[in-house]
C-alpha cells in the first residue's frame, strides 16, 4: 500500500471516529447551559489511545446512569480530540477547537488519556455551585520550588507562588475564559505575549499565557486571589489557576484548603499513575513470540569531549553503565584509557550538529558487527538513565519501523514553519532503520547548528512523528513538580549542576538493576506507526533546509541549558 494512501485512510478513520464519538446528550430545555468534556488524545502508542476510549466509555456509562436527571440541567457533550500534527499544546490546539465552543458552553472539562472522572454526577453538582460567568479555570495546582529552565525561568525572583495545572488530573475552564482565550490565540497571536518560541511544558505555558494576556472582567467584583507573591498587589487584575480540592493528583481524598479543616473532599477528577509491573528476568526471554527488549538490545552513543573525560565519564561508569553493555564514548579526542572514540570533529561550545551526524555514522558501522542491537540512544555525558525502565518502554515499540522517541519539545508551533523535536539531554532513541534514514537524508546547515533541533526538523520533513516518552527529562529532578515525577517512573535526567548524580540515580532512577516498578508494555501495546506519518515530500537525495532554519543555522537559538 503506498504511504500516501495509508495516510488518507488513517486521517479518514480519525475524522470519522472523532465524529462518531462526539455525542450530544439531551438535558433540559432551551436555555440550559452546556458542559463540554474534551479528551485530548495523543496519536500513539495504542496503549494511550485505549486510555482515551476507556475514559470515554466510562463517561458514557456514568451519563446513562444519570437516567436523564442531570444536576444543573446541563446539556452534556463528550468529545475525543485527536492530536494532529503539531498541536500537542493546549494553546496551539485552541484555534482548531473553536467550533466545539458555542455561546451556551458554560464549562469545559479538559481531560487526557490518563485522567479519571470518579463521579460525573458529583462533578456536575460541583460545577453548578461555581460561577460560570467568571473568566476562571480550576485544577490541581503545581508549583515550582526554584526557577527552572523548563519553565523559561519564569518569575525567577520568586517562582514558588505561581500555580499551573497538573494536566493529567483534568482542568475545568469556564466557557467565558476559553472563548476569550481561543479568540485571542486565533486572531491576535502575533500581538499576544509569548515568552519563548519553544514549547516545553504545555501546562506552565498555558498558565503563563493566560496570566500575561487576559484580565478578569472589570465590571465584575474583583477580589481575593492574593497569593502574596511579589506581584501580589497586581494579582487582582490577573487570572491565575484556582486550586480545586476536588481535582487531585491521585485517587486519595484531599483536605479542603478553603475551609482549613481536615474534612476530606472527594476527588471527582484525578490523574491515574502509569500502572506498570516489573517483568521478572526469568520471563524476559520470550513474550508472545517476540524477544523481550533488554539493555543488550540498545546501543548507547554517549557524546562527550576531552574536557569532561575525567569529570563526567566516571560518574556514568559508576551508575547506569553497569546496565548498558553496548556503550561508546564519542569525543573530539581519542583517549585509550577510557576508551573514547574520536569523531574527528573539533569540539564546539553548543550545537554539535556535525558531531552528532558523525556519531550516528560511526555508531552504525560499529553496530553492524553486533547482531543483537535494535535501538540507538544518543545521550550526553551528563545524562543519567534507568536502562531497565528504558528497555521496558522500548518493548512497546516495533524496532523494525521508523521510531523516533524522546522528550518532545516544540519550536514555533504557533507558526506554519513550526516543528517538534526531541531534546538531546534527555536522550534520543532511534530505531536502526531510522538511523539509516537520517544518514541518507539529513545534513547540517552548519557544523554548530543545534543537533537535536535539526534532527527533529529533518525527521518532520521526512514524515516521521516525534513520539513523546513521558519518563525522559531534559533537566534535573528539582526542575519538575514532585507530583509529575510520582505519576510516571522517571527514565532519564540531565545535568549534574547542583546535584549529586549518584544520589539522583539511586533515588529517582531505581539504582542499578532497576528493581522498582518499570513501564512494562505487552504485545498488544506494540506500536505500528506506518499510517501515522504525514505525507512524504518528494526527496531527491539530501534534504535541503530552507529559509526556516536560517535562524537555526547556528547554535544561537539552542536551548541547551
Ligand atoms: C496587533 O495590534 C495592532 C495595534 O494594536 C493592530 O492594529 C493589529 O490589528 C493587531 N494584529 C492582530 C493580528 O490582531
Ligand atoms: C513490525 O513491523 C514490521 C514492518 O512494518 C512488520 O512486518 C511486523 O509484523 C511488525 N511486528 C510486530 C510485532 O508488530
Ligand atoms: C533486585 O532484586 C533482587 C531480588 O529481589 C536482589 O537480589 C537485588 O539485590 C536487587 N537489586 C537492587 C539493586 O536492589
Amino acid at each position: 500500500m503506498p504511504s500516501w494512501y495509508r495516510v488518507v485512510v488513517w486521517l479518514w478513520c480519525l475524522l470519522s471516529c472523532c465524529h462518531s464519538r462526539t455525542e450530544a446528550g439531551t438535558g433540559a430545555g432551551a436555555g440550559a447551559g452546556e458542559v463540554l468534556v474534551v479528551i485530548a488524545c495523543p496519536p500513539l502508542p495504542r496503549r494511550l489511545q485505549e486510555g482515551c476510549f476507556a475514559l470515554f466509555d466510562s463517561l458514557r456509562e456514568q451519563y446513562q446512569h444519570l437516567a436523564g436527571v442531570i444536576p444543573g440541567d446541563y446539556v452534556l457533550r463528550f468529545h475525543i480530540m485527536h492530536e494532529l500534527f503539531n498541536y500537542w499544546t493546549l494553546l496551539d490546539a485552541l484555534p482548531g477547537q473553536t467550533r466545539l465552543l458555542n455561546a451556551r458552553t458554560e464549562w469545559i472539562i479538559w481531560c487526557q488519556h490518563n485522567t479519571h472522572v470518579a463521579s460525573l454526577r458529583g462533578l456536575l453538582e460541583q460545577l453548578h455551585s461555581q460561577d460560570p460567568m467568571e473568566a476562571a479555570y480550576y485544577g490541581h495546582a503545581l508549583y515550582d520550588t526554584e526557577a527552572t529552565i523548563v519553565h523559561h525561568f519564569a518569575h525567577y525572583k520568586n517562582p514558588r507562588w505561581f500555580p499551573y495545572p497538573l494536566l493529567s488530573a483534568g482542568v475545568v475552564f469556564t466557557g467565558v475564559l476559553l472563548r476569550r482565550l481561543a479568540e485571542l490565540v486565533a486572531l491576535s497571536a502575533q500581538n499576544a505575549t509569548r515568552h519563548s518560541e519553544f514549547a516545553i511544558d504545555a501546562s506552565h505555558e498555558l498558565a503563563r499565557f493566560i496570566f500575561d494576556n487576559l484580565t478578569p472582567d472589570t465590571d465584575r467584583g474583583l477580589k481575593e486571589d492574593h497569593i502574596g507573591g511579589p506581584e501580589g498587589e497586581t494579582l487582582e487584575r490577573k487570572i491565575i489557576l484556582k486550586s480545586a480540592a476536588y481535582i487531585c493528583p491521585t485517587a486519595l481524598l484531599h483536605s479542603s484548603p478553603e475551609t482549613g479543616t481536615s474534612k476530606p473532599v472527594p476527588c471527582l477528577l484525578y490523574a491515574k499513575p502509569e500502572m506498570f509491573a516489573v517483568l521478572p528476568s526469568t520471563l524476559e526471554t520470550r513474550l508472545q513470540g517476540q524477544v523481550h527488549t533488554t539493555g543488550s538490545h540498545i546501543y548507547f552513543a554517549i557524546k562527550t569531549c576531552a574536557k569532561f573525560h575525567k569529570e563526567r565519564i566516571p560518574i556514568i561508569e559508576r551508575t547506569w553503565a553497569t546496565d548498558a553493555r553496548h556503550r561508546r564514548y564519542y569525543s573530539d579526542v581519542a583517549e585509550v584509557g577510557i576508551p573514547t572514540i574520536s569523531t574527528g570533529i573539533p569540539n564546539v561550545q553548543t550545537g554539535h550538529c556535525a558531531k552528532t551526524l558523525a556519531i550516528l555514522q560511526l555508531s552504525l558501522k560499529d553496530i553492524i558487527e553486533q547482531r543483537d542491537i535494535r535501538w540507538l540512544m544518543l545521550v550526553d555525558d551528563d545524562t543519567l538513565l534507568s536502562v531497565p525502565r528504558l528497555s521496558a518502554l522500548l518493548n512497546g515499540y516495533n524496532h523494525t519501523e521508523h521510531i523516533y522517541l524522546g522528550e518532545r519539545y516544540g519550536y514555533r508551533l504557533y507558526a506554519p514553519d513550526g516543528f517538534n523535536y526531541h531534546t538531546g539531554g534527555a536522550g534520543i532513541v532511534l530505531s536502526l532503520p531510522l538511523v539509516r534514514l537520517v544518514l541518507e537524508h539529513c545534513n547540517c546547515p552548519s557544523a554548530n547548528a543545534p543537533d537535536d533541533m535539526i534532527l527533529g526538523y529533518c525527521l518532520q520533513a521526512l514524515g516521521v512523528v516525534a513520539l513523546p516518552a513521558a519518563g525522559l527529562h531534559q533537566a534535573r529532578p528539582q526542575d519538575y513538580a514532585r507530583e509529575l515525577l510520582h505519576l510516571q517512573p522517571p527514565i532519564s535526567f540531565h545535568k549534574f549542576w547542583n546535584t549529586e548524580p549518584e544520589h539522583t540515580y539511586r533515588r529517582w532512577l531505581g539504582g542499578s538493576g532497576g528493581n522498582q516498578s518499570v513501564p512494562q508494555a505487552t504485545d498488544t501495546d506494540r506500536v505500528t506507526v506506518a499510517g501515522a506519518v504525514a505525507p512524504l515530500p518528494p526527496l531527491g537525495g539530501r534534504l535541503q533546509l530552507p529559509g526556516l532554519t536560517a535562524g537555526l543555522g547556528t547554535a544561537e537559538k539552542h536551548l541547551d541549558l
